[in-house]
């Protein structure tokens, strides 16, 4: 590994999202030959609305084209042929699509939001299309309906990053209204406690909500707990003080979960802590090392911050010497950066999406969403979920909120249509 591979690697390729980098590429080209910067100072010349809809359009062709050739990757897909797609050869990286992506509508959705085709001097940046993506998978999902299952992260998707769902969160009516919509929802969090009170410490906003709810009780049972990625299910329990029950593991573990060795899972956390330990005394942290069941971790002494390259230098070399060692290949584990802490978890989220789609009686990847806010492919643990099923990528526990309220809008358009 030459010095140069170490630097692009570490300052590229995890973190950049390379489908985002390619469509905001294309993007850019209209923007520097129609969004004439000079009008700001020759106010005589066409007015700014006319210029945008000029922008608009080609920006909106473009995705026309890219939704096109995402189309043309599915039928690869389904011709067992993927890896000979045009998009394919453009963007490696990547992998399946579980819906056609409606992205010229979502364009215009989030143009008529955003304003992206009235800037002169900022060009379509990558929160932008971050934020076209989503909307271009929900309007597929609402337009292919039923959206049977929903499933989200918790830090920073549904609370502040070690906050909890308090009572005041505005995501509470939101995830109710999808329930009464029919949707299951699973929360799929890396926080891994096997006990209900844990989980209903950091929940009870939207628990004690679902109980005090008039839905009818067999609905409440259609939201579900799956905790360290993919560790421990619990399911809503109106009779239990926790609200919670934990469902033996016999009752939802995949065929192949079950194949996973205790002695395995030993060795993996034994050379994720010691490759932690050494890592930790390396860079002189202020770190507590946890252990636990089925994950080990490094958290911050009291009132400690790690600053983000500390983090991110934990997470890769601990990745690299768990992918490279025989344990690493035989199971799944999933190194993160939980912002303020490294956990390395046995099992990932696309085996927590899968046990929620396999607990609600077989529900397809593309009539699931994952919402999540890690999906840089290194680090990160919201990522692994995409081998499961549709996701939005969102930023913060408001952007939630926008993306449910944005489901709720393009249900009613369509409600309004099939009438
Ligand atoms: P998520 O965003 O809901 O996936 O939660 C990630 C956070 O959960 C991490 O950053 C940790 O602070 C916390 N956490 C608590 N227990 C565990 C564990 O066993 N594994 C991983 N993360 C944990
Ligand atoms: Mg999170």
């Amino acid at each position: 590994m030459t010095t140069r591979y170490r630097v692009e690697y570490a300052l590229k390729t995890h973190r950049r999202d390379q489908l985002i980098e390619w469509v905001k590429g294309l993007l850019a080209v209209p923007f520097v030959l129609h969004s004439q910067p000079t009008a700001v100072f020759e106010p005589q010349g066409t007015s700014v609305d006319e210029t945008a809809l000029v922008t608009q359009r080609r920006y909106a062709e473009i995705m026309r084209d890219v939704e096109e050739i995402v189309n043309d990757h599915i039928a690869h897909q389904q011709a067992g042929t993927h890896d000979r797609s045009k998009l394919k050869l453009l963007v490696p990286s990547v992998a399946t699509f579980f819906t056609p992506l409606a992205l010229h509508d979502a364009f215009i959705w989030q143009d008529q939001r955003r304003f992206i085709s009235w800037r002169r001097f900022v060009p379509p940046s990558f929160n932008d299309v971050r934020l076209v993506l989503n909307t271009a998978q929900v309007m597929s999902l609402v337009r292919n309906g039923p959206l049977e299952l929903v499933t989200f992260d918790g830090d920073v998707t549904l609370y502040d990053d070690g906050q909890s769902l308090t009572p005041d969160n505005p995501v509470i009516p939101r995830i109710l209204q999808l329930m009464r919509r029919g949707s299951r929802i699973g929360i799929v969090t890396a926080a891994g406690y096997a006990e209900a009170r844990r989980y209903y410490e950091r929940l009870y906003g939207l628990l004690d909500a679902l109980h005090a709810s008039n839905m009818p009780p067999s609905w409440k049972q259609n939201l579900i707990v799956l905790g360290g990625e993919s560790n421990y299910c619990f399911k809503f329990a109106g009779d239990s003080p926790d609200l919670l029950k934990l469902v033996p593991r016999n009752d939802w573990l995949l065929p192949e979960m079950t194949l996973w060795q205790e002695s395995d899972i030993t060795e993996l956390l034994d050379i994720a802590e010691s490759s932690l330990r050494d890592t930790v005394k390396n860079m002189r942290m202020d770190a507590l090392i946890v252990r636990k069941e089925r994950a080990v971790g490094i958290i911050p002494q009291a009132g400690h911050k790690f600053c983000r390259e500390t983090l991110e230098e934990t997470v890769l070399i601990t990745q690299k010497i768990l992918e490279i060692s025989p344990v690493g290949r035989r199971l799944p584990f999933c190194a993160f950066n939980g912002g303020n802490d490294v956990f390395v978890d046995i099992g990932d989220k696309s085996w927590g999406v899968l046990a929620c789609q396999r607990f609600f009686g077989g529900i397809e990847g593309g009539k699931t969403l994952h919402v999540g806010d890690q999906f840089l492919s290194a680090g990160a643990n919201d990522f692994k979920a995409r081998l499961a099923c549709t996701t939005a990528w969102i930023a913060n526990p408001a952007e939630t909120v926008q993306l449910l309220d944005e489901m709720g809008e393009l249900d009613e358009m369509q409600q309004r249509k099939t009438r």
